[in-house]
C-alpha cells in the first residue's frame, strides 16, 4: 500500500497556494457522475464538492482567499443531462451543490429556450449576485432581460481585495429565439460598460476577474478585444481571464499583469490557479496554474486532511446514487470487451478507431428508407463527442458518445458525383464547427505530436521513472509542467471534418447512390455539390434513428 502510494506520489504535482487562488471548472457537459470507464476522471461531484471546501478552509486558515469559478456549458453530453425531459431537471440541482462566487452560462444553455429559462429561473436565482452574465439577454414580460447581473462587485473576506467580475460568452449565433447574445465587440460599447468604466477604476478595483465561455488562445481574438479596451483605464490592475468553449487545457500569458486560464472539458479537469498580489516580478514568480485531474484520489492528495468527505460531499454522492437509479443510467445493455474505440489517440485507419467502428460496422444499420441499393451515410466527426471505453455499456453510454438527435435526410445522386462529396467537404479547414471542439486547436496538437516524440527519445535515458498512466500533457505559455499529474502523453491524430460509410456495388459511375447525412450539415453538404457543379435535388427526409441508437443497436447484438 505504502509503496503504491509512494509511486503514484512521484507523478503528482503540488499546488502552490498563494494571496488569491481559484478553482476553475467549463464545458463539464453533465459529467457529475464521473467517468465510469477510466479511474483517471472517476471523481463525482460529490468528491469535488469535499475538494474545494478543503482547499477553501485551507486557504483561509492562511490568511489567504479562494474563490470557485464556473464557466458554462452544464447541458449536452451526458444522459444525466439529457435524458430527462427538459433537459437539465436532476441535474441541475446536483450541479448547484457546488458553491461557486461566480457562474456564468455557454452556448450549451442556449440552444434551446427551456435550457435558458432554467438558468434565468433556477439556476441565477440559486446563485443571486453569484450569477453574472454581460452579453446575454432573455425576453420575458415584454423587455430584455439580464440573466443574474452584468457584473459583480465585492471584497474578498480575507485579503480585503476588491473584485471586479464581468462575464462574457462568444460571439455566438445559433442562439434559441427569445434569447440575444451582444458580441464583445459591441459590448464594450454599450452604455452600461461605458458607466461601468467611469464608476470603477485602479482607485477601486484591486482585481478583475474576466470569466469567459470563450477560448483564451491568442488566435481568438475576443478576449484580446476586451483586453485592450479594459488596459485603457486599467493601465497595471491585475486582471484574470477564465475560458472555455474549445475544450482543451490551456494557460496564456497576455501581459504581466494578466493571465488566462482555460480548465479542459467533461469534468476531467479542474482548473486551479493562485496568484501572488505582491511579488515585484512578473512570470512564475506571480502565477501559478495546475490542471487537475478530476479524481478523488488527486482531490484527497491535494486536501491533504485526515477526513475527506465531508457532510455536504456525502450528501450530494447520495444525491447522484438517486438520481442514476432513477434514471436507469446505469442498466447494462451491452459489453465493449474487444478495445477502447478512440476519435483521434489512433489514426482513423486503425482498428480502434471510434470513427472506423461507426463507419465500418454501426452506420450500415440505419434502416433503408429507399429502394437504392447504393448508399453513402455521410457523419461530421463533431456529431461524435467521446470514446467509447471497455466495459458495461450503459444507457448512459449512447449520450456519452453521440448525444446528438438530429434527422437523417438524404438525396439521390450519381455515384461519381457522390464519392466526391466527402473529400469535398474535408478540402475546407475552415469548417470548424463540424469537427469536435477539442480538435480546432491545431497547432496545440501539433505541439504535443512533437513533444511526444521527443519525450519518446528521453525515456530511454529514465529508466527508474515511475510508471506513467495516459493522459493529457498540455503545451502553454508557462511550458508542460501544468498538469498536476504527470502522464505518458497521448497523441491526438488531426481527424477530418467528415467521415463516411460506404454500401456500394457496381461499376457503372451514373448509377444514383443515397447520399445520407444529418440535416445538421445539409447545408454544408449543398455547398460542396455546388462545388462540384452538380445541381442539388432537394433533400428529403430519411430516418429519425440517430447514430446513439445506432450505436445501441450494434453493441446490444454484436461483439464489440
Ligand atoms: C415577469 O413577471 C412575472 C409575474 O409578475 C414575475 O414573476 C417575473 O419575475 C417577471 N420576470 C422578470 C424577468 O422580471
Ligand atoms: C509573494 O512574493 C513575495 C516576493 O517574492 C514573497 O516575499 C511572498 O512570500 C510571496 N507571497 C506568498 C503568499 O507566497
Ligand atoms: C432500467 O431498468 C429498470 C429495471 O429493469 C427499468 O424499470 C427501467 O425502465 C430501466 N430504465 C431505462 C432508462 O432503461
Ligand atoms: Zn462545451
Ligand atoms: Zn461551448
Amino acid at each position: 500500500m505504502l509503496l503504491l502510494f509512494v509511486a503514484v506520489a512521484a507523478a503528482i504535482r503540488s499546488l502552490s497556494l498563494s494571496d488569491v487562488n481559484f478553482l476553475h471548472t467549463t464545458d463539464t457537459h453533465g459529467w457529475y457522475l464521473g467517468h465510469q470507464n477510466q479511474p483517471v476522471y472517476s471523481g463525482d461531484w460529490g468528491d469535488f464538492v469535499s475538494f474545494a471546501a478543503h482547499l477553501k478552509q485551507t486557504a483561509h486558515e492562511r490568511g489567504q482567499d479562494l474563490l470557485l469559478v464556473d464557466s458554462g456549458d452544464r447541458h449536452d453530453g451526458n444522459g444525466l443531462s439529457d435524458i430527462t425531459v427538459p433537459n437539465g431537471v436532476v441535474l441541475m440541482p446536483i450541479f448547484m451543490r457546488q458553491h461557486y462566487d461566480i457562474v456564468t452560462l455557454g452556448n450549451h444553455e442556449l440552444y434551446l429556450l427551456d435550457a435558458a429559462l432554467q438558468e434565468a429561473h433556477q439556476v441565477a436565482p440559486h446563485y443571486a449576485n453569484h450569477y453574472v452574465c454581460s452579453n446575454v439577454e432573455y425576453w420575458e414580460n415584454g423587455t430584455w432581460n439580464v440573466f443574474g447581473q452584468r457584473y459583480r462587485y465585492f471584497t474578498t473576506p480575507q485579503q480585503k481585495l476588491r473584485v471586479l467580475a464581468l462575464l462574457f460568452l462568444f460571439d455566438f449565433t445559433r442562439n434559441a429565439k427569445g434569447t440575444k447574445v451582444t458580441p464583445i465587440e459591441r459590448a464594450v460599447k454599450e452604455r452600461w460598460f461605458e458607466d461601468l468604466l467611469v464608476e470603477y477604476g485602479p482607485d477601486n478595483v484591486d482585481l478583475i476577474v474576466v470569466v469567459g465561455h470563450v477560448p483564451v488562445d491568442r488566435k481568438w481574438n475576443e478576449l484580446g478585444l476586451l483586453h485592450a479596451k479594459l488596459r485603457l483605464r486599467f493601465p497595471e490592475t491585475k486582471v484574470q481571464y477564465f475560458g472555455g468553449h474549445s475544450h482543451i487545457r490551456d494557460f496564456v500569458v497576455y501581459d504581466d499583469h494578466l493571465t488566462a486560464l482555460q480548465s479542459g472539458r467533461f469534468c476531467e479537469t479542474v482548473g486551479f490557479l493562485s496568484i501572488n498580489m505582491t511579488s515585484p516580478n512578473p512570470g512564475r514568480s506571480r502565477y501559478f496554474r495546475s490542471y487537475i485531474d478530476f479524481n478523488r484520489e488527486l482531490f484527497e492528495f491535494h486536501s491533504n486532511k485526515d477526513k475527506f468527505d465531508t457532510d455536504e460531499g456525502m450528501q450530494v454522492k447520495r444525491q447522484i446514487a438517486v438520481a442514476r437509479e432513477q434514471l436507469g443510467l446505469d442498466n447494462v445493455t451491452g459489453h465493449v470487451t474487444d478495445a477502447n474505440y478512440y476519435m483521434d489517440y489512433v489514426p482513423l485507419s486503425h482498428p480502434k478507431n471510434l470513427y472506423k467502428l461507426l463507419t465500418d460496422r454501426v452506420l450500415p444499420l440505419l434502416p433503408r428508407a429507399t429502394a437504392l441499393e447504393q448508399r453513402l451515410i455521410i457523419i461530421n466527426t463533431g456529431s461524435v463527442r467521446y470514446d467509447l471505453y471497455k466495459g458495461p455499456y450503459t444507457v448512459d453510454t449512447h449520450y456519452i458518445v453521440s448525444p446528438f438527435q438530429n434527422d437523417w435526410v438524404s438525396i439521390q445522386v450519381p455515384k461519381d458525383v457522390a464519392l466526391q462529396i466527402a473529400p469535398k467537404l474535408n478540402e475546407a479547414p475552415y469548417i470548424a464547427y463540424m469537427r469536435p471542439p477539442h480538435q480546432r486547436n491545431e497547432a496545440q496538437l501539433l505541439a504535443a505530436a512533437n513533444a511526444k516524440r521527443h519525450a519518446g527519445d528521453a525515456q530511454v535515458v529514465m529508466g527508474a521513472a515511475p510508471k506513467l498512466t495516459k493522459g493529457y500533457v498540455t503545451y502553454d505559455d508557462f511550458g508542460h509542467d501544468g498538469d498536476d499529474t504527470e502522464h505518458k502523453a497521448v497523441v491526438q491524430f488531426p481527424i477530418p471534418n467528415v467521415v463516411q460509410s460506404q454500401e456500394l456495388c457496381g461499376l457503372d459511375p451514373k448509377e444514383l447512390v443515397e447520399v445520407v447525412f444529418y440535416s445538421f450539415i445539409e447545408p454544408n453538404v449543398r455547398w460542396a455539390l455546388a462545388e462540384l457543379g452538380h445541381k442539388a435535388p432537394a433533400a428529403n427526409f430519411y430516418s429519425r434513428r440517430y447514430l446513439g441508437l445506432l450505436l445501441n443497436d450494434y453493441v446490444a447484438t454484436h461483439q464489440v
